[in-house]
Parts: structure tokens; sequence; C-alpha cells
């Protein structure tokens, strides 16, 4: 199959079908705990991405856009490695990145008995915090004198628990990336759309202390020895080759039912768009103005820019696809098939009332996260209003005050790093004024309306900007500079008195949503995850014998299949591959998004593409149908040897509905392939220090 994310642990079940697809592996290749296994060069970046690692030096390949944020904050207009690229040619260069991590699987165990034992008997509503707090015990108590991490995750809504038991490293440092002209060439006019140009990858290490351990960083700390790293193949490809992609996918609503989606096309999704696009306009606007602010808020506006463009997408997809229509027709059949199983009967009517009882709040719901919280000095209000209710409680204003000061200080250099008075000022008054347009006004919050009245010019939009002049001009909440020096020697009546606090602490969510919806929100919340819980038991049920995957988690799945082209309309095939010809094609000298590098230009004109090229051409990247999505950015494509071929890093247009129902005709992953990879490092980078690392497979090798 090409649909499917499975489980590592329980490939074996899928052995067949991947060796009648091309496979030439073991399933103990893939997954052991007694050998090293190909999951032990596989890591969780960072808890967002995945990578792999490719050298017995702990040399790590994942995305320029999972490195984007290390590279860009490791950029100023002097040293610009965001826009020059950027190689360490030796360890001493390595640039250390603090917060950053990785995860390697240990192992992983099912654990449902466990939590069904000791939740046995326990009525309904105490049952959920109870398999919560055993699978933090069970968790716990797993790693208890030893170095390791854990967590246990849920599977098919609540009816299979896997623990899961990793290696985590601290010390990852930047060791290499090409100028974003070819790591985000493209950029968001080509995100999420095939045919496609980008070299979205990215090179760093992990550290590990003199015993090969985990440590925080350390200048002494040496390059981390793994058990496994994968060589890279550069033999090419061609249309039908077996695919596997290694990592870790982040979510995916595959058994949402058609209530989810009516909601989403007709309310949430639209909402997300309008939201983000206020905010991507202001940030547009300023980061024209000079390379400083550019490099500021690149990395924000990226990835506020990613899902915007995605749930545009998704919307279209789900629409033209008609997966509405399909779920209903779906449902239907569930209902004839439980009709006579009380346990299930009626679900298909349930979801129904649950959906009706909370559509009227979906978008101003949406409006919370992706609007009223997008200012982010309303959010560092928030610890204010904790450390005041303790030290009410517990009356010693001077120790409370100490301790909220510390904290205040602490993120503020993090929140000035993104912070632009004319952008964020712009996106505070046209998302209220947006605010009150959308939401009817019988739903608005209290402090809203008081607030649009005391105010009132006329005009929402005059309103809010006299609104937020009044509160830029006097709390001590929103500039850094007026928060620095307020919070190197804070009050209590400062705080109190503060406009900033005051509206702040209206947008605390749990508050929030208590105080607007009543139970309308948990309600919801509860009552859908009962529902999916039955509803996913009788699916198991119906399906009994075969072969049904879970629901991405953010846990390490296994796809696979082949390298494939498609037919994205009538009359129009797509191939396997595109090549430097098409990056050529798309070059505009100057441009924000089609720009190129000059070496670039020069190698292509004096066809030097070493030992990469194929016929005097150079592939860039590709698509298999292998089934993916955010989360498995940097994830390795495996060929049937379990060599590297290339690093996944989107998914196509035509099929953006994927993360709520896998499309079998048009859902395809966009992999950059490892030869344009090691031609930007070798031939552009000149960074021979990082190929002499590898393990480069040119011609077949003989299977062991
Ligand atoms: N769509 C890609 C993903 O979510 C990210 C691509 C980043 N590039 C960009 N132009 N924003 O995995």
């Amino acid at each position: 199959a090409d649909e499917g994310m499975w489980v590592p642990m329980l490939i074996g079940k899928n052995y067949e079908q991947m060796k009648k697809q091309g496979f030439k592996l073991t399933p103990d290749d893939l997954y052991s705990i007694n050998k090293a296994s190909l999951k032990d060069a596989i890591v969780s970046f960072g808890g967002f991405c995945t990578g792999e690692i490719v050298s017995k030096n702990g040399l790590i390949f994942t995305n320029h856009h999972c490195g984007y944020d290390a590279i860009a904050s490791n950029s100023t207009p002097q040293d610009n490695i965001l826009d020059n690229g950027f190689w360490a040619k030796q360890y001493a260069e390595e640039k250390p990145i603090p917060g950053l991590f990785v995860n390697f699987l240990v192992r992983m165990q099912d654990v449902t008995a466990e939590i069904n034992a000791a939740t046995k008997g326990i009525s309904e509503d105490k049952k959920v915090a109870l398999i919560e707090a055993t699978g933090v015990q069970i968790a716990a108590d797993a790693v208890k004198g030893t170095k390791y991490t854990s967590y246990v995750r849920d599977f098919y809504k609540g009816n299979q628990y896997f623990l899961y038991i990793f290696e985590k490293f601290t010390d990852i440092r930047l060791v290499g990336n090409p100028p974003q002209s070819i790591g985000k060439f493209g950029g968001d006019t080509d995100n999420w759309q095939w045919p496609r140009h980008t070299g979205d990858f990215s090179v760093f290490r992990v550290y590990a202390d003199a015993n090969n351990k985990p440590a925080d960083f350390a200048a002494s700390n040496k390059p981390y020895t793994p058990k496994k790293f994968l060589p890279v193949s550069i033999k090419g490809l061609k249309n039908g080759d077996f695919s596997m992609v290694y990592g870790f996918p982040g979510r995916t609503d595959r058994f949402l039912t058609s209530n989810g989606v009516k909601l989403a096309t007709d309310r949430t999704s639209p909402t997300i768009v309008k939201l983000r696009e206020i905010r991507l306009k202001a940030w547009d606007e300023v980061m024209v103005n000079d390379v400083a602010t550019r490099l500021k808020l690149s990395s924000l506006h990226a990835s506020i820019a990613n899902y915007w463009k995605y749930y545009i997408g998704q919307t279209e997809q789900l629409k033209r696809l008609k997966i509405y229509e399909q779920k209903v027709k779906e449902e239907a059949a569930f209902t004839t098939w439980a009709a006579a199983k009380p346990e299930y009967a009626n679900l298909m009517q349930r979801y129904q009332e649950v959906y009706a009882a909370y559509a009227p709040f979906a978008v101003q719901k949406t409006y919370i996260n992706e609007g009223l919280l997008a200012s982010g000095w309303v959010k560092r209000a928030f610890p204010a209003k904790a450390s005041l209710a303790l030290i009410e409680a517990k009356k010693s204003d001077a120790e409370g005050l100490k301790e909220l000061q510390d904290k205040m200080m602490a993120d503020i250099d993090v929140y000035e790093s993104t912070y632009n008075e004319s952008a964020d000022k712009k996106i505070f008054v046209q998302i209220l004024s947006a605010f009150y347009n959308d939401i009817p006004k019988n739903q608005h919050p209290k402090f809203y309306t008081n607030l649009a009245q005391d105010n009132w010019q006329g005009t929402p939009e005059a309103t809010f900007k006299k609104v937020a002049d009044e509160l830029w001009e006097k709390s001590n909440f929103i500039r850094p500079a007026k928060m620095r020096a307020f919070w190197s020697n804070p009050s209590l009546k400062g705080i109190e008195d503060d406009p900033g606090y005051a509206y702040a602490i209206n947008l605390v969510p749990a508050d929030y949503i208590k105080q607007n919806f009543g139970n309308a929100v948990s309600n919801f919340e509860d009552q859908k995850a009962a529902l999916d819980k039955i509803y996913l038991k009788a699916l198991l049920e119906k399906n009994a014998g075969k072969a049904m995957y879970p629901d991405a988690n953010s846990t390490m799945r296994i796809s696979y299949g082949n390298v494939q082209n498609y037919k994205p309309k009538d009359g129009i095939t797509y191939d396997i591959v595109t090549t430097i010809e098409g990056v050529m094609d798309k070059y505009v000298p100057g441009d924000a998004e089609f720009d190129l590098p000059q070496n670039l230009i020069d190698a292509y004109n004096a066809k030097n593409y070493g030992q990469y090229g194929e016929n005097g051409d150079l592939v860039v990247n590709f698509i298999s149908n292998n089934d993916i999505t955010g989360g498995n950015s940097g994830s390795p494509v495996i060929n049937a040897k379990g060599e590297l071929i290339g690093l996944a890093f989107d998914g196509n247009w035509e099929a953006m509905s994927g993360d709520i129902a896998f499309d079998k005709v048009y859902k395809r992953t966009i992999s950059v392939d490892t030869r344009y990879v090691l031609w930007c490092i070798d031939i552009l980078g000149g960074a021979k220090n990082i190929i002499a690392e590898l393990d480069i497979r040119k011609d077949a090798v003989p299977v062991k």
C-alpha cells in the first residue's frame, strides 16, 4: 500500500506487501531492540521535524525549513548566513543551537493492558484523568534510574496505548546550510506544490560527552557515535522504484466525521486564513524596509505562511474531491452495520447533535489563538495574573514580585526578537476590527463591548486605533524598552494599574472560554472525544483481520510505497523528477522567492555536476506516493536496500485534503534528491569535509 503510517514495532504485518512492492530488507532491519536497526539512524528533530544520521560522527540531515529558525537566529546583516549560506569546514566552526534537541527511540511497548487494568470499573467521567495519570506513571517507572526520557501516547482515539523510551541529546550544532535562495527557492508561491525546485536541506551534528552519552553544551563534548547511520545513494531513480519514509508524522485526522469536515470548510479554516493574512500583510510591509527587519521576522513569517497556504489548499481540495459527500456515504454504511449493535447505534446521530451545539461558537473559538493571542505581548501578561493571585493568597508581595520579575525578565529578549511596533500595532487594530464584524454582537465578550463603546470613533478601525495608541503609550507590557524599565523595579500597583495588563487578562484562554462559552466548548471536546473512542472501537471491530493504521500522533512511523508520477488533470502527466533546467526557468534576478546564487548559475552554465549529474542534467526534487504529514519534514526517503535517496519536505496541492482523507490517485510526497543535496554541499559549498564523512553508494552493491 501507499496509504498508511505504520507503527515500526508492528511492521512485520506489512512485510509481505512491502516485499511485493520491492523492499529488500527484513522487518528486523527496520526495527529491533536486539541489534542496530534503521530506527537508530532516525531522530525526532526538536520535536517538530525529523532528521537522519548520515555519518559515524553524528552528522544529521534535515530540511532547510526545519533548521530555519536556528539559521535565521544566527544571522545578522553583517554575518548573514540565511542569505549567504554557511559551511563549517571543521568542528570548531559548528554553531551550537541552545534549546534544540534530538530524540533517539530506544524502544516502544504496548501498554494497553496496564492502562485498562488500572482504569477498570472507574466511572467514565473520572476515566480520562486517570488514564492520563496512569500513562505518566508508567512512563516514569519505565525510565527510573536511567537518563532516558519517556512518554505514553494513545492510538485509535484511546483504544490502544504505547510507551516510548528515548535517549535525548541537547548539544546540537549547525554544520551547514545553503543560501535560502536555494533552501527556500520558490518561497510561498511554490510551497505545497509540484513541480518543485527547492534545495530544502540543512546539516546539523549531535554532540555527546566523553562516554558518548547525552550532555548539555560543553566545548569538550565530542561528535556522537551512532549505533547506525544511513548510506547515501546517488544512483538515481525510476518510476516504480520502492521508497519508504521513516519519521515522526505530527497529526492527521483521518477519522474526522462529515460534521467535522463541514465545520472546517465552512467556518474555521476560512477564519484561520483570514486572520493569518492580516499578520502576513503587516509583516510584508515592514520586511521590505531593511535587512535587519527582514531577518528578524523571517522565521515567524515562514511558519505562519506555511499553514496559511495549507488551509487554503485543504479547503479547496476537500471540496474538489468531495470528501464531505464521501464521508456521509461511509457513515451511512456504518450506521447500517451498527444498527443491531446497541453500543454503536445512533453514533452518527450523536455526532450530529454535538457538532450542532458547538458550531455557533467555532469561529470565535478560532479567533482566540489565531487572532486575539496573535499579539505576542498579550500572552506575556498571563504569568503576572497568575502571580498576582498567588501574592494575594500568600500576602507576601516582595517574594512573589521577585519571582515574577525573574520570569518576565527571562524572556524579554525572545519577545523583543520579533517585536516590530508598526506591524504589531496594525495587527492588533485589524484583528480587533475583524472581530467586530465577524462575531455576532450578542456573542461579544463584555470587556470587548466596553472597550469599543468607551472609545468609539465611528468605525471599528478608528476605534481600535485609538485604543492601540493609548495602550502602546501608557502600558509597561508592550514596548520592550518600557518593559525593561518597569521590570527592573516592578511594583504591585504598577501592574494593577497598567492598561495593557487590564486588557490582556481578559484573554487567558481557559477563563475566556469559560466566561464566553460557558460549558459549550468543554462539552464539545469531551463529548467528541468520547464518541471518537467508541467510533474507533467500532471501526477496529468492523475491520478485524485487516490492517488498519492509526492517526499520526508525533510518534515514529513507516510509510512505504513507490516513486510514482501522476496526472494532475486530464491530458497532463507530471514527471517523477524535476531538474536544474526547471530551476533556471524559474530564475528571476533579485526576486525575493526566485533569485539564485551566482555560483549556482555559473556551475549550471559550465554543466559542473560532478558525480551527481545524470545524462548531462542534475535532478533536484522527486515525488513518491508515500503517506506523510507535517512533522515528517526532514524524514529520510529510503530505497529498497536501506539507502538514503532523498529528504521528504512537502505534499502536493492536488491532495492537500490528505490529513483528513488520503487520496490514492493524487497524494504525493515531495522530496529533495540526495544528488542535489550533495551537489550543493560539495560543488557549490566546497564542504569536502562533509562529503568525506558520508558513505556514498554510487554503483550497485550486493545485498547481504
Ligand atoms: N510546506 C512545507 C511543510 O509543511 C514547508 C515548506 C517550507 N517552505 C516555505 N516556502 N514556507 O512541510
